[in-house]
């Protein structure tokens, strides 16, 4: 019976409460309704005589508008006739921002050649126009192709008014030179910008190329684009780390556009499955070399091979600084073998491993040193301390984790421990310097480490044990007087159930 009501009960709030919803939501899209209508009466009108509209054709009658815009002008413009001009136009005005401003640049700088090509012609080439870099800083059409930029009529681009036109492929670099290469002019502009980009270019092996007639090689505006020219740190540029690789791989991916040069073509599909580039595309960290952080932004040349440490040394410092100790840099740059390549690749770098140190399979030192030689010999030795101090820590790691487990408290240990780890990092550093020496105090250090935490580990485990014999005394203690207290629970209890008994 209880149960019916109680379910009764709950249906009847279940019910009420969903009546209760519905009127929540009616009432909520009513309110919806009222408010879009009251919304949508004013702008009525001004939807039929877009002021951005109406202004932007009459700016650029040429350009091409759909019929129902074709109405919207001629609406507008009877407006206009009807008396109401001055005031539909200071509307206009407020109304529109966009097309205002848009009206203003050409104004303000009085520059006809973007007011003919970019608004009336509506030129594709120059359809990024209002992104670049030199139009924001107020540079004209006319500063880089000269011209007069007062003159409204195509006879602005007369030869006379020093009017350059397009310039040829070759003579691009020479193009933006005039400004780039010149300290004076850049340097009032911009007091920290460089201005070594020509020269820079003209030694690479593509501005040598291009000193020879080859117009395949890139020119400035291959890699920074034209007419749309961004900053290199905004991220939409094509010199920005990562878009680097695909401005550089529009060329040196394509096996057809590069078939007669004779030079492979797979550096950027290598860099993408590289250590480096995974750190790029996976990660997005910008602390990865990309192509132009090895070969140059402008001095587009391989590293030579006796200068890759150098390369590689602008961020891996103490690799750089072992390398260039080691009986390595002279016996390779002597025998032509580059410098971190020969061992690490360049596009395809992998991480790397202990398997690649000493002289089992897969390793890299017997591939040059063979059983006998002081290479072997030393390239297996410092396999064997690097494998001797893995195996010391991994028993130091468990006597301690077993003394944790055992509830006592070592974090000092394994706070002091962890420089075991750093002296195993250190000596796959120290390695590059080929110094048996320097390489056996490394893994000394860290052997220490690591049996100074095995001692502490044992001697907790240890203590862990014995405590647990004391932690029985107590316990058996405890126990005792347990059954004590039960004994006496006892009798008060019985003396009661014989009063009980007795009447
Ligand atoms: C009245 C409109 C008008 C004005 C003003 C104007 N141009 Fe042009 N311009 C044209 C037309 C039309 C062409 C030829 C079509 C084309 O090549 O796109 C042209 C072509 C060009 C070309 C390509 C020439 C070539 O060698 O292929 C450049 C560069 C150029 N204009 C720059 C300028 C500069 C800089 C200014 C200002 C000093 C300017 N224009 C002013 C209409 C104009
Ligand atoms: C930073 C220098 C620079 C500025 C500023 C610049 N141009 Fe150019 N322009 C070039 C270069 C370089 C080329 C050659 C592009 C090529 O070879 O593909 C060029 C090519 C052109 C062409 C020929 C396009 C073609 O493909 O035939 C036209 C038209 C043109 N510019 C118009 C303009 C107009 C209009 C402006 C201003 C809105 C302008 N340029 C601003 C550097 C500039
Ligand atoms: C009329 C002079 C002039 C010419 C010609 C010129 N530039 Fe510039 N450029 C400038 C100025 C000024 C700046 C802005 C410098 C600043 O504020 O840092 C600039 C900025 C740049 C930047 C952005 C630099 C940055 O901070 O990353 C690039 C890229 C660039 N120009 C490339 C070119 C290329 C490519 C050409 C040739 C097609 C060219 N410029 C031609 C004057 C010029
Ligand atoms: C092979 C591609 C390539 C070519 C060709 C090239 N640049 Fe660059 N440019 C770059 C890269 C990459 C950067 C730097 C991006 C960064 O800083 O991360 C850069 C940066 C710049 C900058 C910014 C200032 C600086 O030096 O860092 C200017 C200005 C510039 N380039 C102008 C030019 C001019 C002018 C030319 C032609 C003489 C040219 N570039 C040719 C790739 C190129
Ligand atoms: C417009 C196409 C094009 C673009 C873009 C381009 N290159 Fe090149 N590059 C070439 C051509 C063509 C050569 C000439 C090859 C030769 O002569 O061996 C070359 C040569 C080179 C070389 C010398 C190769 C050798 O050993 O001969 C290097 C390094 C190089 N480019 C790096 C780059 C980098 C890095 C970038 C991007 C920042 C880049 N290139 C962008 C076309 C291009
Ligand atoms: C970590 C540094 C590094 C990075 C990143 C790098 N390169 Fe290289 N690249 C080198 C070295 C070192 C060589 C020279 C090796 C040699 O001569 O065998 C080289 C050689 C080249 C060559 C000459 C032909 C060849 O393959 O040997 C070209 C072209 C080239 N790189 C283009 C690129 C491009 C494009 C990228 C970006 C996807 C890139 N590189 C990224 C270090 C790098
Ligand atoms: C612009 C900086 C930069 C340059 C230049 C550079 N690297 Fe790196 N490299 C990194 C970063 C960042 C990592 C990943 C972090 C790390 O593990 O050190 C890395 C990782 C590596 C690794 C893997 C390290 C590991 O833990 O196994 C190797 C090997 C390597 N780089 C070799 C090279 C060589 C060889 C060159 C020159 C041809 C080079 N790098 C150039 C920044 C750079
Ligand atoms: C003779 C071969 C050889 C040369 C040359 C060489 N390396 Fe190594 N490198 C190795 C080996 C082997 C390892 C792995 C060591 C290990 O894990 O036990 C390694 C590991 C590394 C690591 C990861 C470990 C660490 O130190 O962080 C980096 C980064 C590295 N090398 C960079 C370089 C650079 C940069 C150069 C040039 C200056 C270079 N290497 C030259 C063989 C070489
Ligand atoms: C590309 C070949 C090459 C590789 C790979 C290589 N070495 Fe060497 N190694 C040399 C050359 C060349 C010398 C200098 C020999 C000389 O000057 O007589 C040298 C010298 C040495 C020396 C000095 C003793 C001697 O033989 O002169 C030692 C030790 C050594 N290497 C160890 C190693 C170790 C460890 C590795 C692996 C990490 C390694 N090498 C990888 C080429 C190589």
């Amino acid at each position: 019976m209880a149960m019916e009501t109680f379910e009764k009960i709950k249906t009847m709030i279940k019910r009420s409460l969903w009546n209760a919803v519905f009127v929540v939501i009616l009432a909520l899209v009513t309110l919806v309704a009222l408010v879009s209508r009251a919304a949508a009466q004013p702008q009525a009108p001004a939807a039929t005589a877009s002021p951005a509209f109406s202004q932007r054709h009459r700016e650029a009658p040429a350009s091409p508008a759909g019929a129902d815009s074709g109405l919207r002008l001629a609406l507008a413009q009877e407006k206009k006739e009807n008396g109401k001009g001055k005031e539909e136009e200071k509307a206009e005005k407020a109304a529109a921002p966009a097309a205002a401003e848009k009206k203003e640049v050409a104004a303000d700088t009085g520059d006809s050649c973007v007011s003919c090509h970019v608004d009336e012609l509506r030129d594709e080439a120059v359809k990024n126009w209002s992104a670049d870099i030199h139009r924001e800083k107020g540079l004209s059409c006319a500063d880089c192709h000269g011209g007069n930029k007062r003159d409204p009529q195509e006879s602005s681009m007369e030869k006379s008014t020093g009017f350059r036109g397009k310039p040829a492929r070759a003579d691009i670099p020479k193009f933006c030179a005039a400004c780039h290469a010149d300290p004076n002019f850049m340097r009032q502009r911009n007091p920290s910008i460089r201005t070594d980009q020509y020269d820079r270019y003209l030694t690479s092996i593509h501005g040598r190329r291009l000193e020879e007639g080859d117009k395949k090689v890139a020119t400035c505006i291959d890699c920074h684009g034209v007419h749309g020219i961004l900053r290199s740190a905004n991220v939409n540029s094509p010199v920005y780390a990562l878009n680097v690789p695909k401005t550089c791989g529009r060329c040196h991916s394509n096996p057809q556009y590069m078939a007669q040069y004779k030079i492979p073509t797979d550096q950027v599909t290598q860099y993408r499955t590289s250590v480096h580039g995974k750190l790029l595309y996976e990660k997005s960290d910008l602390g990865a070399p990309v192509c132009n952080d090895c070969h140059g932004n402008h001095g587009a040349f391989p590293p030579e091979v006796t200068s890759i440490a150098d390369v590689c040394g602008q961020c891996h410092v103490i690799n750089r600084d072992m390398f260039v100790k080691s009986p390595h840099k002279v016996g390779f740059d002597k025998e032509g073998h580059h410098e971190c390549a020969t061992c690490h690749g360049n596009h395809s770098i992998q991480l790397t491993s202990d398997a690649m140190l000493g002289v089992e399979q897969g390793a890299i030192c017997a591939r040059c040193h063979e059983s006998g030689s002081q290479g072997f010999d030393v390239a297996r030795a410092m396999r064997a301390g690097i494998e001797s101090l893995k195996a010391e820590m991994e028993k130091g790691k468990q006597l301690l984790a077993g003394a944790t487990n055992a509830g006592i408290e070592v974090s000092q240990a394994l706070y002091e421990f962890r420089a075991a780890n750093v002296a195993l990092i250190q000596s796959r550093n120290v390695m590059h310097e080929i110094n048996p020496k320097a390489f056996n105090d490394v893994i000394a250090g860290g052997l220490q480490v690591a049996r100074q935490g095995q001692k502490v580990g044992r001697t907790a485990i240890a203590e862990a044990r014995y405590r647990k014999l004391w932690a029985l005394w107590p316990l058996l203690g405890i126990i005792l007087m347990l059954a004590g207290i039960g004994l006496r629970l006892r009798a008060p209890k019985s003396e009661s159930e014989r009063k009980e008994k007795q009447p």
